[in-house]
């Protein structure tokens, strides 16, 4: 077929102890967008590392327009015009977004000099593409997670290449933000490039995706035209078995409160006033920037209040920084399991442990190596982590299962009210629903969760009672029997609550 750019052949690669992949095929169209999909640790990034050169396949081919090439580095994939934006971002965050997108291709004036004042506009127009404000010359620091990720984005087209490989590209966008996307894909399509997008989000695939490859385990299960594909079928190819009931809500007799939240302030949030019983899920719901995760920071130390009241078990606590929120018996699954989540080089055996070092000392402070084994090889076998072991680095699992880690390091330390901050994103189906089960066993257990989310499904189907907010205040809380999509949409964009 002459419409193909690129196609993989019998891609397989043997990392330490793991097979990655076992005889891969990939078909690239021209002017075509094609779906990669497959659970967490199935081997997609992979398949895309080796493609741009990051990592050496063990055997196989690679054919550009019919002859056979190999890159061993990012620059030759590059030069035959593939970029990729990879699933973990790979910013400089002290650098300028304008010089973060030119990286290593700074534009130079006829002195040899870079050349700022090109550097900047040039940057600007594809930011202005991609629909973001913030001037080029911003630190990436400053930016949210979302933006980082545009800038990543801005990258890949900035290199004007003929393949993009976009590694679940949405995971942190905001709705406007993946519109946006999502326009430029179509753009980038109708000028004839071709691209491979990973996602998770399977609505997504058959918005914008022409064909579908599935990958199940490192095999390669087959491609398919995505209009002879539904949801449950694609989910059936990427698991291998139909999957019971997404969201097994649970319900149990909530006991005492286990949290209590009086008339907070700070200069993010204001005038909160809610509780979390024992043995009930609470979800938090609300756009991007309407304070959920700043109320979530508050609770756990890291912003202060200005007044306000939280309680614990019915005492009053003063927590100052997570280390006492912890003490206290209150913790928090970050968003962003980079920052704050998990060691990346560390094992999965020391970050499952190291919220929890003190409890597993013994009195000479010697840490019980035993305990710590037996807790790695327990979650590792509760969350199904993929993995070679309890002493793998966390670093090099796929992204799901990197954030089953962050999960059970913070599980470990058998909290009284568990705060997750968007638990599943970048989380496949199964394993979305190996951590609901988790959460309804804790549940069941008597602790108190806090589930921020964005996703509304996963909102309505797991929450006991939905509090909804806009512009760092509690719009509305609402019993899950009485809520659906549209209540909580109007409570989130500040409209008043119609009528029950
Ligand atoms: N550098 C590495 N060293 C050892 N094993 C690795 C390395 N990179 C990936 N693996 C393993 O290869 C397998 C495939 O991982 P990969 O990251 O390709 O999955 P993925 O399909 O992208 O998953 P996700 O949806 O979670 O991002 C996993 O078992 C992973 O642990
Ligand atoms: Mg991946």
């Amino acid at each position: 077929m002459s419409n193909i750019i690129i196609q993989m052949r019998g891609i397989t690669k043997i990392f330490p102890g793991v097979k990655a992949l076992d005889s891969v095929n990939l078909n690239i169209y021209k002017g075509k967008i094609m779906a990669l999909l497959g659970e967490n640790g199935a081997g997609k990034s992979t398949l895309m590392k080796i493609l741009t050169g990051v990592y050496e396949k063990t055997s196989g081919e690679i054919q550009l327009e019919g002859k056979a090439v190999s890159f061993s580095n990012t620059r030759e994939s590059q030069g035959i015009g593939i970029a990729i934006i990879h699933q973990e971002l790979n910013l400089i965050p002290h650098l300028s977004i304008g010089e973060n997108i030119f990286l290593g291709r700074e534009p130079v004036n006829r002195l040899r000099k870079i050349d700022w004042q090109k550097l900047y506009k040039d940057a600007g127009t594809i930011m202005k593409r991609l629909g973001i404000a913030e001037s080029p010359e911003t630190q990436v620091s400053e930016l949210s997670i979302g933006k980082q990720q545009m800038v990543e984005i801005a990258k890949a087209l900035s290199l004007d290449a003929q393949v993009i490989i976009m590694d679940e590209p949405t995971g942190a966008l905001t709705e406007k933000e993946t519109e946006s996307l999502f326009r430029v894909i179509r753009e980038l399509k109708e000028e004839g490039r071709s691209i491979v997008y990973i996602s998770h989000r399977l609505k997504e695939i058959f918005e914008i995706c022409d064909d579908v490859t599935v990958l199940r385990d490192g095999q390669f299960i087959g491609e398919y035209p995505v209009g002879d594909l539904d949801e449950d079928k694609v989910i059936e190819l990427m698991v291998g078995r139909k999957l019971s009931e997404q969201f097994p809500r649970i319900s149990c007799r909530p006991g005492k409160a286990a949290l209590e939240v009086r008339n907070l302030n700070s200069p993010l949030v204001k005038e909160i006033s809610f509780e979390v019983k024992q043995g009930e899920i609470v979800g938090i719901a609300g756009l991007m920037g309407s304070g959920r995760t700043e109320l979530a920071r508050t609770l756990y130390g890291i912003y202060g209040k200005s007044s306000g009241e939280i309680l614990i078990d019915g005492k009053p606590v003063d927590i100052k920084s997570p280390g006492q929120a912890i003490w206290n018996g209150l913790v928090y699954v970050s968003e962003d399991r980079k920052a704050n989540g998990v060691v990346l080089g560390l094992s999965i055996k020391e970050n499952v442990s190291l919220s929890v070092l003190q409890r597993l000392s013994g009195l000479l402070g010697k840490i019980d190596m035993r305990k710590e084994a037996a807790m790695a090889e327990d979650a590792i076998r509760s969350m199904s982590i993929r993995t070679s072991g309890p002493m793998q680095q966390v670093k090099n699992l796929s992204g799901g299962n990197q954030q089953k880690v962050s999960l059970s390091k913070s599980l470990a330390a058998k909290p009284k009210v568990l705060i997750l901050d968007e638990p599943t994103r970048g989380v496949d189906v199964g394993a979305k629903k190996e951590i609901y089960d988790i959460m309804n066993q804790f549940k069941k257990e008597g602790m108190s969760i806090i589930m921020i989310s964005s996703e509304m499904p996963e909102i309505l189907g797991m929450s006991d009672r939905i509090l909804v907010m806009h512009e760092g205040r509690i719009a509305g809380i609402i019993d899950y029997q009485d809520a659906d999509q549209e209540k909580l949409m109007r409570l989130a964009i500040g409209k008043k609550e119609v009528a029950l």
